[in-house]
């Protein structure tokens, strides 16, 4: 193969597009990558870059990089692309400039998102770390000798740690989720054992009177997968339900099969979620404003945990919910027996 094709096969793999100007300003050569990050259409070879629609960010960086023997880097955004273009003067053939450019886009997000998970744990972090600092403090001045306000102190500052230790374990364990390569669990897990989850839930339940209905054929297959995961989803989804139905209220679990799937819903007659909300219910730390404003109603990680169980299961959980009327998680999972012997 000539080295000219091998380089141009090179440069029409590589992420970095590179473009090369000459001293008039004429495009001499572009890759097809620097084409498409520049927005430069294909006939912008052996045209001038300011006869060619380009940036006006790339026209001023190529003067600057023109006049000097340093790498010029510029950060741009274009279109839906974030760039970084670097550029540098060369002399040959003339004085012409040489220009990388690279899509950050993805890079960029990546960044934002880790910031916005540090600062998402701070703030969840700070707020029960205020409340116990300011507790402490009015022990401190006095409140220990008086018995009964210390013991509600104790108490609250008790119920803090605990909500802390929740979020952390919670954070290890969606950590745990996102790092493990995820081999399809594969337990026979009856429905019944499921619902076994909720009765931690109890007392919670019985304090706001809420009406629990279960709706589970005898029939049911069991799903394939890991019993203590599920229940994990399960237990999120009716302490939501639970969470955002006001007293004497109605939250219904229903399993029905179909088509290999066995489908379980959670519903409750509670608050709902607003339609433009829906999307992002499922994020990490994510709280609906009004739910936001509660203290010590979560982190906001129940959700996402519980999609990435049922994705490692290879199951799909939706939503369906109306503002004042309620609110329907459903998670599909594979049923044990139909995979059985559709693989015998
Ligand atoms: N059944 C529901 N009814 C109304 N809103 C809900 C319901 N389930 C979830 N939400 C909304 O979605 C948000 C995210 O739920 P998620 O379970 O992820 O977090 P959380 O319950 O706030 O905290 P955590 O589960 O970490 O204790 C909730 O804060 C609430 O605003
Ligand atoms: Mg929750």
């Amino acid at each position: 193969m000539p080295l000219a094709q091998a380089l141009a096969e090179v440069l029409e793999g590589s992420e970095e597009g590179l473009l090369l100007v000459d001293e008039d300003g004429v495009i001499r050569f572009a890759s097809a990558t620097a084409l498409r990050h520049l927005d430069l259409r294909d006939g912008a070879v052996g045209c001038a870059v300011t006869e060619c629609h380009a940036d006006f960010r790339l026209v001023r960086m190529l003067a600057a990089a023109g006049s000097t023997d340093e790498v010029v880097e510029r950060h741009w955004t274009s279109a839906d692309r974030e760039l970084s273009v670097r550029a540098r003067g060369v002399s040959r053939p003339g004085r012409g400039v040489l220009v990388w450019v690279r899509n950050e886009t993805r890079v960029r997000h990546l960044e934002k998102m880790r910031r916005d998970f540090i600062s998402n744990v701070s703030h969840e972090l700070r707020t029960p770390l205020a409340a116990m600092r300011v507790m402490a403090e009015t022990l401190l001045a006095g409140a220990l000798e008086d018995g009964p306000a210390a013991q509600e102190f104790v108490n609250r500052i008790g119920l803090e740690v605990e909500q802390m230790t929740q979020m952390v374990e919670e954070l290890l364990e969606l950590s745990a989720l996102e790092g493990e390569q995820h081999p399809m669990p594969d337990e026979a897990v009856p429905v019944v054992d499921l619902l076994i989850a909720i009765d931690r839930l109890r007392p919670l339940i019985d304090e706001k009177q809420i009406n629990l209905v279960f709706d589970v054929p005898d029939d049911i297959p069991p799903i394939r997968g890991d019993v203590a995961h599920l229940q994990h989803v399960l237990r999120n989804l009716v302490h939501n339900a639970v969470k955002f139905t006001s007293a004497r209220g109605t939250i219904t679990v229903a399993a029905a099969t179909c088509d290999g799937t066995v489908e379980l819903r959670c519903t409750d007659t509670g608050v709902g979620i607003r339609s433009d909300d829906l999307p992002r219910i499922f994020e990490r730390f994510w709280k609906a404003d009004s739910s936001r404003r509660r203290d010590g109603e979560g982190s906001g990680l129940g959700l996402a945990i519980a999609r990435h169980v049922v994705a490692a299961h290879h199951g799909t959980i939706r939503v369906e919910s109306e503002v004042g009327r309620g609110t329907t998680f459903v998670v599909a999972l594979p049923a044990w027996i139909e995979v059985r012997s559709a693989t015998a």
